[in-house]
């Protein structure tokens, strides 16, 4: 049964043996989460990324799929990077932002983690609305079967809208 931890902070500063990245689908870093990852993790975490658009990920990894790389700098063991979807009013991509935190999970515990730090995915420059995200997020890692996931989030409401 996997303990539930939600804390207020910076992602890079977590001590897990994961952390999951708010990639886009480039993998080649952005702002926000994956600015904060490569800027603090260096450049063994964009080199890695490099690689895999080299190589199987060519046209860049698909909304929903998650994919790992070392950590650089950074105190975790590993980064895995996810793409979430974009908040459409129209369309209902419920099912990607879950799929986000499947893929990741499954990722984690394939390299043998115990532990796993989530930001809030698709809040920020994605502009998904925060409850909901929750929502979808909470139900996502339920019964996940790693140790520990630690939820980080980057500021009080978002917090309150994710701690149940
Ligand atoms: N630690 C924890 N949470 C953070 C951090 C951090 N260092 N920096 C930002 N956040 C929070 C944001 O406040 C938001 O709640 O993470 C959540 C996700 O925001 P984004 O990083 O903007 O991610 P997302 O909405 O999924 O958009 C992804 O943004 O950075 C680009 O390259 C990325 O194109 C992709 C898009």
């Amino acid at each position: 049964m996997a303990t539930i931890e939600y804390v207020l902070g910076d992602i890079t500063e977590q001590e897990v043996d994961v952390i999951v990245n708010a990639a886009n689908s480039s993998l080649l870093g952005g702002g926000g989460v994956d600015g904060a990852i490569h800027r603090k993790g260096g450049p063994e975490v964009l080199d890695a990324c490099r690689k895999l658009r080299a190589g199987h990920y060519g046209g860049g990894l698909k909304t929903g799929q998650a994919v790992a790389t070392p950590a650089g700098r950074l105190k975790a063991r590993w980064v895995v990077h996810t793409v979430g979807p974009v908040w459409s009013a129209t369309e209902d991509r419920s099912a990607l932002l879950a799929d986000c935190h499947h893929n990741a999970l499954k990722v984690a515990k394939s390299l043998g983690a115990r532990s796993i730090a989530f930001p809030a995915i698709s809040t920020g420059i994605y502009r998904w609305p925060v409850e909901d995200a929750a929502r979808i997020a909470n139900a996502a890692v339920r019964d996940a079967g790693i140790e520990l996931i630690r939820f980080v989030l980057f500021d009080e409401k978002t917090l309150n809208a994710y701690r149940p």
